[in-house]
């Protein structure tokens, strides 16, 4: 998604901003652009493609100044060209700004603005915003952008600047991140916590409807706000070695999964302790019902939660994705608690449902990664993941902290009910070894990286899988889809005789998730189906299954765990097997086409 980057300070503006724009530019984008100020001196320049491009560009002249704004785009509105790319000016040259975020009001507006004789010179909504402002400025910035910003609807993270109101950047945000890093000679504005890293300790989060106002003498903001220590370790934005971010985030993942049990499992009580649901420990009590709300890989999680919870904290639990939990109508009342997850924290379908289940008056929780996003300031209690930064556009190791989370989640749920004590400790012992269990499954990359050798030139793959596991085959298929542009479909094993069979033949080979649980007896009668109309299978089995690679062509071992904690170990290979078929294919597969990693549009 677009991502803006904003300097006002004592030092070089570009190198900041530019540094800022590339931190951000794993969620990937097609254009970008930058403006800096020197006075009220204001030289702006755009490219398209890489970041790259827009530095060769910038080789060429001298752009010396203390503030400036720059952004990074990914086309919504209108195509990738210089013209669309950001800044955006008015037509005077006066007023310049960058976006995140979508005016869903545009063409009203940009009708009514050039009735009123408004020249545009690009075909997105975001320069609406720029004539706007021009048609209240009256000398300064931040009440011309108040009162144009009454009359727009849709999402903004906005840097705004004017030459004749000069050294000076007005920020203002509704439903898209924003934040401003400080060491109280600099600010560094930005949509992501990862670009105002290397300069500032301390950070502001702008709220919805909130405008700041920056200058070089002070910083000012209309409602007041408590800076917090910013948490985030410099080194995250490097790949430490490994060819690609996705290859890092895979192999950390037995680190993610011990952060998020670190301190919180109490193996002699079978409990877990949950520090962020204290506030609500007796209202979770009384609850009745769950709604899972989530979208992508992180909806994957909550299916498997869902399961979770109705087996072993015994509450009916239903899951929705975002984009249609927030259309539909429904029901909802005091005893049903609402449970968001969402790696960004910023997903603007989950965040839009957040917010009508809140007006609602119900019980809302979130499962999130990103420490101070808008879905931890949102909801009344929650759970961090506590993964680390995901900067590879493919959920991987956040997929294990969500599942780690729901895990817990079922336990403590569970034993404020019908959960034994030995039943807690059973699951919290477990747990508490799935970590190594991890480190195991990532010693067989070498032979999941033959296996994609062995499988490249297909085109097609079924993933299926039964209960614990079927929501894991959705994410081996969608993973594989979104890496290697494959034809991939996750499904129930037990579907596969209403329909899809019909495909099966020795061109369309099967990832079969089998362990050795208890539906291992009615996965092993899908495969022989399979094999029967001569399709190739790759098998996800028990260590110690000697007997199925009888049936099967290749088969990927995974150490005995708990039935209930499977998913947690299956899902390794399928991340590997998308990321090697990946690279393998030649992509590139930390910024795969045509996607973002946090999707703040709807
Ligand atoms: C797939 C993937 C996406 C995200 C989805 C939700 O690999 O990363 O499907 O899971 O966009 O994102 P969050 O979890 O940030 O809400």
């Amino acid at each position: 998604m677009c991502r803006v980057s904003g300097y006002i300070g004592k030092g070089d503006a570009l190198p900041i901003i530019m540094e800022g724009l590339r931190r951000q530019g794993y969620g990937g984008y097609d254009s970008s652009g930058v403006l800096i100020g020197n006075g009220a001196d204001l030289t702006c320049v755009r490219a398209v493609g890489k970041l790259e491009n827009l530095e060769k560009k910038l080789e060429n002249q001298t752009l010396k100044g203390n503030w400036g704004i720059g952004q990074i785009r990914w086309a919504t509105h209108g195509g990738v060209t210089e013209a669309n790319a950001h800044p955006h000016r008015d037509c005077k040259g006066n007023i310049f700004l960058v976006h995140n975020g979508i005016v869903e009001n545009y063409q009203e507006l940009k009708e009514k603005l050039i009735k009123k004789g408004h020249k545009f010179t690009s075909e997105t909504d975001t320069e609406v915003l720029c004539h706007l402002i021009e048609s209240f400025f009256q000398g300064n910035l931040e009440e011309a952008t108040r009162k144009a910003l009454r009359l727009v609807k849709g999402t903004y993270g906005l840097l705004i600047i004017s030459k004749q109101d000069p050294e000076k950047i007005v920020a203002a945000r509704l439903s898209s991140p924003l934040l401003i890093g400080t060491n109280d000679q600099d600010y560094i504005i930005a949509s992501d916590p990862i670009a105002v890293a290397p300069y500032a300790r301390k950070i502001i989060q702008l709220d919805d409807y909130e405008i700041a106002t920056i200058t070089l003498k002070d910083l000012f903001i209309l409602k007041e706000k408590i800076p917090q220590v910013l948490e985030l370790d410099l080194g995250v934005a490097e790949k430490g070695g490994y060819p690609h971010f996705m290859l890092k985030e895979i192999m950390e993942g037995p680190e993610a999964i011990e952060n998020a049990i670190k301190g919180r499992l109490m193996i002699d009580d079978g409990s877990v302790k949950l520090g962020g649901l204290d506030n609500v420990q007796n209202k979770l009590r009384e609850i009745k019902r769950l709604i899972l709300v989530a979208c992508g890989t992180s909806n994957f999680a909550a299916r498997i939660g869902k399961y979770m919870l109705e087996e072993y904290a015994g509450i009916p639990t239903e899951v929705d994705i975002g984009s249609e939990f927030r259309y539909r109508k429904p029901i909802l009342d005091k005893n049903t608690a609402v449970i968001f997850i969402s790696q960004s924290g910023e997903t603007a379908d989950t965040l839009a449902c957040l917010k009508e289940v809140k007006n609602k008056g119900i019980l809302t929780l979130g499962i999130t990664n990103v420490v101070g996003s808008s879905q931890t300031r949102e909801t009344d209690a929650g759970i961090y993941t506590r993964s680390g930064p995901e900067i590879g556009v493919a959920s991987t190791k956040s997929f294990l902290g969500q599942f780690t989370v729901l895990a817990m989640l079922m336990v403590y749920l569970g034993r404020q009910r019908e959960m034994s004590l030995v039943t807690g400790k059973r699951i919290v012992s477990e747990l508490s070894k799935i970590p190594d269990l991890a480190k195991k499954i990532l010693s067989l990359t070498q032979k999941i990286e033959k296996l994609t050798e062995k499988y490249k030139d297909f085109q097609n793959f079924w993933f299926i899988g039964r209960k614990y596991n079927f929501p894991v085959a959705l994410e081996g298929a969608l993973k594989l889809k979104e890496i290697s542009y494959l034809h991939a479909e996750g499904m129930a094993g037990g579907e596969l005789k209403h329909g899809p069979l019909a495909l099966i033949n020795e061109n369309f080979p099967t990832i079969a998730i089998c362990p050795s649980d208890s539906v291992y007896e009615k996965m092993m009668s899908n495969i022989e189906e399979i094999k029967a109309r001569g399709g190739p299978i790759i098998a996800v089995a028990t260590e110690g299954n000697e007997k199925i690679k009888e049936i099967v062509d290749d088969v990927i071992y995974i150490p005995k765990t708990l039935e209930v904690l499977t998913p947690i170990l299956s899902v390794i290979p399928f991340h590997l097997f998308a990321y090697y078929m990946g690279v393998l294919r030649g992509y590139d597969v930390d910024k795969p086409r045509n996607l973002a990693k946090s999707v703040t549009v709807e």
